[in-house]
């Protein structure tokens, strides 16, 4: 080794060893007769002192090296007179006998420090500087813990990882795939796998039981602060189970990294229908570290003569506690906050709860006091609580009235980052209707199983088939999806056939799956949770990108190594690929 101890290492009780460091100058500061460095390496910062009284050449030496130099150096620990209380090392400093250059640097293009001036796409062009800082560094090690703990548990519960192939052909999880192209079979392409769905499934009937991955996969959708087009999931699959094997299972696992990676010991996990969250949250993935639960006021409202409610497909709305002093101006402000196209609402109808018991609303021309009294009731509200209520059709008021409740969440501070309310939202529907191209699709993937009692609906009426499939949800952000699968035959192809495959195209794409159902496939069902979320959810963050060494930007590029980029023409020739611009 070329060091003895780390810069993180050394304590009051090292005072006198002779030592050796090595790592990289974070900043030097010349004080006359002293020159003092920060030497950093993985584990920490450790103060190096040179005294121009009794070592001048060392000392001239000492200011001559650059930022980010390389160094080894070796001297002797000793006592500081002016300890810094912030850093572990912090008691020490190491007085240097000898200092070997092992690198130079070129002046970093940012302060690597914990406050770096460092822009977004400066630090991801330099990201190898950037991984330097603690906070990226200690992200990347939360990772590690994270995946470490994921094995330790998943392993103990008998399951095995096994890898699955990268170059697949296309899996429909709903977006884009990217696509491989062949060489030695002009004009056919592999696809990156979305998931390793089918395959895990196939493992399943070979008989393997309990199967899990920490695994890459690849999806062309548009990027948002928690989607990267390459991601990693914790994919895992189970037979002879369930569902709620399945949710106790990963129960199992939520409260494991909990614990042995948070340090929380006590974490309960609801459930809720689908169908109940976009009843009382108007979201597939709740926040539930507050309350605010819808209400609605059809009955209440119906035929008093304002239209906008009489209109509507439905009147809901929320109760914001202690909210009754709003003033006019920002009610004004939420009425054009939900008016924002992202939004979408109409308008926005309050009633306020006066302190003294009467009510202020901007419906009184139509509604009396004990009319107003009686929706209050709904809520239970009490003298000081503010009503916010939306009209219109049921799912885009149920949408929009969900992105009120959290922002009124975050305005009154009840998003508590550190608590952790943890959901499953099961029974979701099996199909989505789309508009557009007039057909359902897999509101899941097309191996999920229906609710056995829900199958016979299938033929008369699709729209309503429940699925066997869950969500978990942890402080609104879902953190992963699963399924009880379809394992027979007749049921997957009726599902293709649901979803407008013609018998052929269900038999080129997925006839693989359906051949390997009538070997003896067992009952199964899994579960994958987004691993990059997970760290982020852990970390305080909503930005994945935070957690994984070398993300994409918001364009999808990859600054560092410039990439995706052109190719030369000989590399396109070989792979049967003529490039076609918008204007030929
Ligand atoms: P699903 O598509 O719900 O299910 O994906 C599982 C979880 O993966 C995470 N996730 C993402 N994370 C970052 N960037 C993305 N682009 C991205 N897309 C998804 C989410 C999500 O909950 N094969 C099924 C699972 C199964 O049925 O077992 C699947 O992939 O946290």
């Amino acid at each position: 080794m070329l060091r003895t101890h780390t810069c993180g290492e050394l304590r009051i009780k090292d005072t006198g060893k002779e030592v050796t460091l090595c790592g990289w100058l974070q900043r030097a500061r010349d004080l006359g007769g002293m020159t003092f460095i920060d030497l950093r390496d993985r584990y920490g910062i450790t103060q190096l002192a040179f005294n121009m009284n009794t070592n001048k050449t060392l000392c001239t030496q000492a200011r001559e090296l650059g930022r980010e130099y390389v160094l080894q150096i070796t001297g002797k620990v000793t006592e500081r007179s002016n300890k810094n209380p912030k850093m572990l090392t912090g008691d020490i400093e190491i007085i240097v006998s000898e200092v070997k250059v092992l690198n130079k640097a070129q002046t970093p293009p940012f302060t690597i420090e914990e406050d770096t001036d460092g822009g977004d796409e400066l630090r991801m062009k330099y990201r190898y500087l950037d991984i330097r800082r603690e906070v990226v560094r200690r992200n990347l090690e939360l990772r590690h813990r994270m995946a470490l703990e994921t094995r330790k548990y998943l392993h103990d519960q008998q399951f095995i990882e096994v890898e699955t192939p990268v170059l697949i052909k296309s899996t429909p999880e709903g977006a884009r795939d990217f696509m491989v192209p062949s060489r030695m079979h002009a004009g056919q392409f592999y696809a990156l796998p979305q998931s390793p769905q089918t395959f895990k499934q196939l493992l399943m009937v070979g008989g393997l039981d309990r199967y899990f991955q920490i695994v890459k996969c690849f999806r062309d959708e548009d990027l948002r602060a928690d989607r990267q087009p390459e991601f990693t999931q914790i994919d895992c699959e189970m037979s002879f189970v369930t569902r709620d094997d399945v949710l106790e299972t990963f129960e199992g696992l939520a409260k494991h990294l909990f614990k042995s990676v948070k340090g929380v010991d006590h974490v309960e996990f609801n459930r809720i229908s689908y169908q109940d969250a976009m009843r009382f949250y108007g979201t597939d993935k709740p926040d539930t570290r507050f309350g605010m639960r819808f209400e609605e006021l059809n009955e209440l409202t119906k035929d008093k003569g304002f239209k906008v409610f009489d209109n509507a497909e439905l009147v809901v709305g929320i109760c914001t506690e202690g909210c009754a002093e709003y003033s006019r101006k920002q009610l004004d402000a939420l009425t054009e906050w939900v008016q924002r196209p992202q939004i979408g609402a109409k308008g926005l109808v309050y009633v306020k709860y006066n302190p003294d018991g009467s009510f202020k609303s901007s419906v009184d021309k139509f509604f009396k006091q004990e009319q107003l009294k009686s929706w209050a009731d709904v809520f239970s509200a009490r003298p000081g609580d503010l009503l916010l209520i939306l009209a219109g059709d049921t799912d885009a008021t149920r949408k929009a009235l969900g992105e009120l409740r959290l922002e009124m969440g975050r305005r009154l501070e009840l998003r508590d980052p550190d608590m952790y309310a943890c959901l499953w939202v099961t029974d979701f529907p099996l199909l989505e209707w789309d508009e557009e191209t007039q057909r359902f699709y897999a509101m899941h993937h097309p191996f999920t199983s229906p609710i056995r009692e829900d199958i016979p609906l299938l033929d008369k009426d699709p729209g309503k088939v429940r699925a066997n499939a869950y969500d978990m949800v942890i402080n609104g952000v879902e953190i992963g999806g699963g399924s009880i699968r379809i394992f027979d035959r007749p049921l997957q192809e009726k599902m293709f056939e649901v979803l407008g495959f013609t018998p052929k195209e269900a038999q080129n794409q997925f006839g693989f799956l359906m051949q390997a159902f009538q070997f003896g496939a067992p009952p199964h069902g899994g579960v994958a949770f987004g691993f990059d979320r997970w760290c982020a959810l852990f970390g305080g963050s909503e930005t994945i990108r935070d957690y994984i060494a070398f993300p994409k930007n918001n364009a999808g590029r990859d600054v560092m190594i410039d990439s995706p980029s052109p190719v030369a023409p000989e590399q396109l020739k070989e792979l049967h690929l003529k490039l076609i611009t918008h204007n030929s």
